[in-house]
Parts: C-alpha cells; structure tokens; sequence
C-alpha cells in the first residue's frame, strides 16, 4: 500500500516532540515507530479535525483570527499536495499527524505551532479513525444493497424453480431457488444492521479529550463534534482517546458478513460443480486450467469463501491488541489500523465480486429440477397427508412412510412410482389422492406457512424485501 521507510537515519532531536531529547532515534526505533506507510490513509479526515479544532480556537478567542486564517489556508494547500501525490513522506515524522504539522510550519511559520493548543495526537488520530471509519461504513452500505438487490434479481426470476433444500447436504425437502436466494437477503439486511448500529454508536467525538484528561482552556467540544458531524462529544475523556469498541465492531460486523459471504460462495462452488451443475460461470468469474482443457473454476467464489479467514483473524488481531491495556492510551494503539484497512480494502472485493457472480450466472433450471426429486424429497408430504387424510398420529405416519421409502428404494423408484396397491400393503387406508402430494410442485406449492417456500409466499417476501431496500 505504502512505501518502505527510507535507510536514511535521520540525525538529531524530532522537532515536534524532542525538547528534552538531546539525540535522535536509531534508524530501527524510527522504522518499529513510525505509523506514516499506513496512517497518511487518513489525511482527509486529519486535516478536517484540524480545520474543526482551529475554528474552534478561533471562536473561543483561544487563537487569533489571523493565525486561524493562515492555518486554515496552509491545510487547505497541505490537502492540495498530498492529494496530487507531491507530499514527502518521512518515517522519522512518525505519523499523518506530524506530517501535516510540520509542513503546516514549512509553509505559514509560528502560527502553524498553535494549531496544538488543547489537543493531543491521543484525540487526534481517535477522532481521524472514528472518521474514516464512518465513511468506510457509509461506502459499505450501497454495495451491500446491490448485493442484496442482485440476490433479489435472481430470486424473482426463479420464484418457480424447484431445487432440492439440503440439511447435511442431504437432499430433504424440495424448495424454490428463488427461496433459497432470499435466505442470503435476510442475512444481508442484518450485517447492514449491524454496519449501522456501529456506524451510531462509533460517531462521539473524542476531539478536545485532548491527551487523556481534557484541557484548561476554554474549548468548545460541541462545537467540533458538530463540526465533523459527530452526534456529541464522547462523555469521558480517558475513554475518548482509550476506546477501540468502535473498530472492534466494524471487524466483528465484517467478520459476520465475510462468514455469509463464505458461505455463499461454496455453495456456488458446489453448484458450479460437473457433479450438482446446478449453475454454470459466465465467463467473466471463472478461469480455466493451464493443463486441463476442459476446466472452468470458480476462483472469484473460492476467493470470497477464503478471504473470510483474513477478516477473522484480523478481528482476533484487535481483539489481542487491546485486551489487557491499560487506561489509557499505549502505543501498542497504533496496531489497530492495519487490521482496519486491510478488512476494508477486503469487503471492497468481496462483496462487489459476489454482486458480480450472481449476475454473471447460468441457473441450470432443469438439472435443478431432476434433482429436487431425487432422494424421496417429498416423504414429509405422505406423512403430512397420512396425519391430514387419515388421522395417524405423526410419529406412526414417519414410521409408515419409511417403510414406503425403503421399498421404492429396493424397486428402484421415486415415492410416486409405487403402485396404490404396494401403499396399501403397508397402510390400508392410503388411497389414489395419496399420489397429488408426491410431486415436487405440489410440495413447494403446499408450504404456504409465514417464511414458506411456496412460490406465492416467495413472491411476497420479494415484494416486501423490495420495499425495504
Ligand atoms: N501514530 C499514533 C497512533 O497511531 C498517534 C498517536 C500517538 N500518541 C502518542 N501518545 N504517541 O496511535
């Protein structure tokens, strides 16, 4: 992402926080140290809580309204180099936050110093997180309704289309793929719950918190926090500058949403198998094999599935890094923005790559279809209809139906390719009206429960999935 630091060592004391150092860092101190190859990520939403904090000064008569000037127009031309990518970088400035000050003084002078009044890089690079965080969130949340409105897509063109429902991926009841679709839309609409109770409770303001304790001068901390967009300043200063949770649930959020994901992704890999070919790949999201010809691999779908290991382990990275510290701010802090960004820049591919699978893919209808009959699918059916039609209690109708299952099993046949005769010799009362509720339509369209696979009832959560997005 970022470049390596430089070998230069650099000579001599830093010049914003080494008053009272007489040398400077040893090369491999400023390398461990340094957070600028990550943390310059960040330099809109640092240089924003600048301009937040300096007009604060400025309207509490903290800092002159000429200083406030310059400062404000020095950030803007900061901003300006950074973004055209002429900005140097210098490990031995440790960070974004030194970066930007120094090349504040670079170009308006003394002012430049009073920029820090009554503020800390503690609050500072909190704040800067909780920001980029939230735009990160605010970009998640789209992309997760075209995934959501991709999966409706598909669900709306096969509303009808029957496909075996597995549970220990055996065959057990037939159900509608479009069914099927919609039970990644509802896990899809809690991670974007999930993505907007963190993006709420993450947006306090730890600006003015200054470095754990608060300050003596006179600030104006509703006024930043409104500034930045921020519902409230955060209450507790020694938690403003100490608090990770936020970050911490953005990666539990991410991790949840990267396991659907993973899910999702293996059953297209199953699908897409010669073995299901219940779907075929476009091209635009397989690869083919340097030796066998006659390969077609779903490596976007087994890529999404394994980058689901990534984002857990970079939730159990935070998680470690911040259990046991004390209050309040440890260096040990600065490890939390890797996981972050790296989690991020993850569900940047995951999530636009599984919106552009399901588009790109084939639903072999009919293959789905055959199978939706394999495996005696529809014995629930005949031990409903026994209770229904002949008043069995259910536990005696399961029994009477796995003896007519064992034997179509031993003639080779469907439940449907018994005769009323074979029935009859093991449950008398059975008759002709028996064979409506054996086919696989029948089945689906039986199950007309609230949540039901029923095409009527898929239709209807499609409906309401859509007025809601
Ligand atoms: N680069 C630091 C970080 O990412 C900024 C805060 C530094 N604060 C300090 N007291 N050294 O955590």
């Amino acid at each position: 992402m970022t470049d390596q630091p430089s070998d230069d060592n650099q000579t001599g004391a830093n010049a914003l926080w080494g008053g009272r150092f007489a040398g400077g860092a040893s090369d491999i101190m400023q390398r461990i140290n340094a957070s600028i190859y990550f943390d310059r990520r960040f330099y809109r939403q640092d240089i924003a809580g600048s301009r937040a904090h300096c007009s604060m000064l400025v309207a509490q008569g903290i800092l002159s309204a000429d200083d406030g000037h310059a400062i404000l127009k020095g950030l803007d031309q900061v901003e300006a180099e950074i973004a055209a990518g002429s900005f140097e970088y210098d490990p031995a400035k440790e960070d974004i936050h030194m970066h930007v000050e120094a090349r504040l003084s670079e170009l308006i002078g003394e002012p430049a110093g009073r920029l820090h009044t009554a503020r800390s890089r503690n609050d500072q690079v909190a704040t800067d997180f909780r920001l980029w965080l939230r735009d990160e969130i605010d970009a998640l949340e789209p992309a997760l309704r075209e995934l959501q409105s991709a999966l409706l897509d598909r669900a709306e063109e096969h509303a009808d289309t029957l496909m075996p429902g597995f549970t220990h991926l055996q065959a057990a009841q037939p159900v509608t793929f479009g069914h099927h679709m919609m039970a990644y839309v509802e896990m899809l609409g809690r991670d974007r719950g999930r993505f907007a109770d963190c993006r709420r409770r993450l947006n306090e303001s730890p600006l003015g918190a200054a470095a754990l304790a608060g300050t003596s001068f006179p600030i104006d901390r509703e006024a930043t926090a409104s500034a930045l967009g921020f519902d409230r300043p955060a209450a507790n200063s020694m938690d403003a500058v100490a608090a990770r949770d936020f970050a911490m649930e953005y990666l539990a959020a991410a991790a949840i949403l990267s396991v659907h994901l993973s899910r999702l992704a293996e059953e297209i890999v199953n699908w897409a198998s010669a073995q299901f070919n219940f779907v075929t790949l476009g091209d635009g999201f397989s690869t083919g094999s340097s030796i066998m010809p006659q390969k077609r691999n779903p490596d976007a779908a087994e890529l999404v599935r394994a980058k689901a290991g990534r984002v857990i382990g970079d939730l159990n990275a935070l998680l470690v890094v911040i259990k046991g510290l004390p209050m309040t701010y440890s260096k040990d802090m600065q490890e939390d923005k890797e996981p972050v960004f790296e989690v991020a820049d993850t569900l940047s591919l995951t999530v636009p790559a599984m919106t552009g699978m399901l588009g790109d893919l084939t639903v072999n209808r009919e293959v789905m279809e055959a199978a939706a009959r394999q495996g005696f699918t529809t014995a629930t059916d005949l031990a409903d209809w026994l209770v229904r039609q002949l008043g069995l209690p259910f536990r005696r109708a399961h029994n009477v139906t796995g003896s007519l299952v064992k034997l179509a099993e031993e003639r080779g046949v469907d439940l449907d390719g018994l005769s009323l005769a074979d029935m009859q010799a093991v449950e008398g009362g059975i008759t002709e009206a028996v064979f409506d509720v054996l086919g696989v339509h029948n089945s689906v369209a039986s199950r007309v429960s609230f949540g039901g696979t029923a095409p009527s009832r898929v239709r209807a959560a499609i409906a309401e999935a859509r007025r809601k997005l």
